[in-house]
This record gives structure tokens, sequence and C-alpha cells, in this order.
């Protein structure tokens, strides 16, 4: 096994590991990419001011997000289908995220249910919900999320449909993925991968078959999940869902400060400034770039979160310094599971850990509490086009 010393060294073993369809599932954006590729390549335009003879023991990485504590304001973020990067993936990625002590959220599009992951961890898990057109299956999924006791709801508010990624559709993504000669012809050269998933019954989508109204068998979730997201939602419906749940409510997707201000209003807990990995809307500027105005129109008011390009624990620092009380990673956490099971995702935690702490020793702080603007050299034109 090749020594992993960063993200980019799991997502190799990933990309030989997993079947072609679930490696580009997650390594995709919409439509040209363009804003996928923003999204990291923004982050390389901050650059961090070094300070040296600071003292820097007794270094803390530890972090309140949704008024919980962590061991680093990083989380994992909802992504579906994670049961086919890895057999029952998503109780992998949640046991590695309750040792290392960040939260793990579970997707509605998952693979293993929320009652998989409740009787596989003890440590209280995030669950995401998307905005649907089935207000029973919606009221049901919350109430099993409170019977798991689910520690918060994160709500994704940009996907009213979805934004087209031409490789799902040229590879027929499914779950499980569907015998044609050519996804054969991969399958076969996907050895590791394959006799792990044949040990687990968990290959459907565990939160929706024999729960959502007509989707008894695998065959019909296809088109379930063609007309499952709600294009009429409006702030009201998002209003009812904040109601509807007593703990904790994240609005994860936003990405203009009108729109943070909304959030604000409806009484969310926190928002999660995002462009879903640059897999919606194709030319919308990256997350990194966003967030000094959403910091502006609401920072002082709601807990802002940030997702999208997060790569290193550097990006997490810039994120931070820009303001930010929490991240998420999703691409970054895959590439460990796909890779190496719940091991790759412990491997990710800990790289973007040590990377996020030397850094801001480096920077000359002692706790991710004290970034700030003061640890970033802002590129020249920060003032006119970033905000
Ligand atoms: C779903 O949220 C996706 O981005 O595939």
């Amino acid at each position: 096994m090749p020594k992993i010393t960063e993200i980019e060294d799991l997502k190799r073993i990933y990309k030989r590991r997993v079947p072609k369809m679930f490696y580009d599932y997650a390594e995709t954006g919409s439509w040209t990419e363009q804003t996928f590729r923003d999204n990291c390549s923004d982050f390389d335009e901050i650059r961090l001011r070094q300070r040296i003879a600071v003292d820097m023991d007794n270094r803390t990485t530890k972090a309140k997000m949704v008024g919980q504590d962590y061991a680093m304001p990083v989380a994992l973020a909802p992504v579906g289908l994670c049961g086919m990067q890895s057999a029952d993936g998503e109780i992998k990625a949640a046991r590695a995220a309750e040792k290392f002590g960040v939260p793990f959220t579970l997707s509605t599009l998952s693979i293993c249910s929320i009652e998989d992951i409740a009787s596989h961890t003890s440590a209280p898990f995030w669950f995401q919900v998307y905005t649907l057109r089935d207000d029973d299956f919606m009221q049901r999924l919350f109430a099993r999320a409170k019977d798991a006791k689910c520690s918060a709801l994160v709500i994704t508010v940009d996907l009213q449909i979805m934004g087209q990624r031409h490789k799902d559709i040229k590879n027929g993504l499914s779950a499980p993925p569907k015998l044609t000669p050519s996804s054969i012809l991969n399958l076969a050269t996907k050895v590791g991968w394959g006799l792990e998933m044949l040990q687990t019954k968990r290959r459907f989508f565990g939160n929706v078959v024999g729960h959502a109204k007509g989707v008894s068998d695998p065959g019909s979730l296809a088109s379930w999940t063609a007309e499952a997201f709600d294009p009429s939602l409006d702030w009201e419906r998002i209003r009812e869902f904040r109601r509807r749940w007593d703990g904790p409510v994240i609005l994860k997707g936003i990405l203009d400060p009108e729109d943070a201000k909304m959030a604000l209003d409806v009484g969310a807990d926190a928002i999660v400034v995002s462009n879903h990995g640059g897999r919606q809307l194709d030319g919308a500027l990256s997350s990194i770039r966003m967030l000094p105005q959403i910091m502006d129109a609401v920072g002082d008011k709601i807990e802002v979160h940030l997702d999208s390009g997060i790569r290193s624990g550097q990006d997490v620092l810039k994120a931070l310094a820009l303001g930010a009380k929490g991240t998420m990673i999703g691409r970054a956490f895959v590439y460990g599971l796909g890779a190496m099971g719940e091991a790759g995702v412990t491997r990710a935690l800990e790289v973007i850990h040590k990377e996020l702490d030397t850094t801001m020793a480096l920077c000359g702080e002692r706790d991710v509490a004290n970034l700030g603007r003061h640890n970033l050299l802002l590129p020249e034109d920060f003032a006119t086009r970033w905000r």
C-alpha cells in the first residue's frame, strides 16, 4: 500500500478500485464543469500570512457547530450512494466520523438507512433531506430521524430540479449498477469492490425503497427519483420544515446574500454556503468566492458554514479565516471510502486535521477560533471581484 500523505493519494486508489459509474458520479460537475473547477482553483488565489516566534504550543482545532462539540470544524457532507462506493459505505463513514469526533451527515439518497446508521453507531449523526413533493414521505423521514436521535437536520435547498451531469446520463447511473456490455467489462476489473458488495444486502436506496409511496422495489425507484424533487418549493415550505424539526436546522445550498437573509428570516440555525459541489448551476461562482458577501450580509446573525471545493486542511483554514464557523467535505472523504472503506475515511480526516493544525501553527495561531482575515493575503482584486 503506498503511503497516504494527501487526499490526492486516496483519490488515485479510489479511481482504481471503484466501478467507473460511481467514480464518475462523485467526480462530476454539471454541464461544462466550470463551477466544479472554480470551487478548487479559487481557494488557490487566497494566500496565507506566515508569522514566526509566536508560541505555537498547546494548539486546538476543537470547535462547536450548531451548539455541539467536535474535534474540528469539519463535517462529512451528505453524499448520495456512498454504499455503492464501498459496501455498507454509510455505516463505515459514520463510524469513522464518530471515532474522529466530527459529524456524519446521512443523505436521504443513501444506501444504508437511517435505522442502519443508528444501530451501528452511538454518536448522534446529522440527517439530510431534500425538498420533496411527497410530504407524507417527508413527515415520515423527519419522524425516523427523530427516532434515530439525529442531532441536526440538514435541508438541501438547491435541488428543486437536478443539474445535468453528462457522465451520469452516459453511464446509465443506477444502484445497483445495470449490467450492460460496457459496465460488465468495467465491473470485471473491480474484483475487490465486487466481492465486498456480494456480502451485503444493502444495495438499494435504504431510506426510500419500502418507505416512499409506490416505491416497493428497485425497479420503481428510477421513476421516483426523476419526479421526487419539488420544483414549486418556496420559502413558506422551508419555514414549515423548520417548524417541524425541534432541533438545529441547517439550510444547505445558499449562494446569494439575499437568500442568506431569507434563511435567517425563516429561523434556520445555520446555512451552508454551497453550490452543491458544482453539480447544480454551472456558471455560478465558487462557494469560497461568495463567502465574504454572505458573511457581510448575515455573518453576525447566523452560523455560516461552507462546502464545495475543500480538499485540504489549508482550504478549511481559508474558509474559517473568511468567517465560516464550519465546513463540509464531500469528495475528500468519498475518495477515502472508495479506496479503503472506514480506514480510508479515517485517513482523509487525519490528513485534513494535520494540515489544518500545522498550517494554523505556521500562521502563528493556536486556536481555530482565532483565525481571521489577518491570516490571509487576499487577491489584489478582492474588494472588487470577490464582493
Ligand atoms: C444529489 O444531491 C447529487 O448531487 O447527486
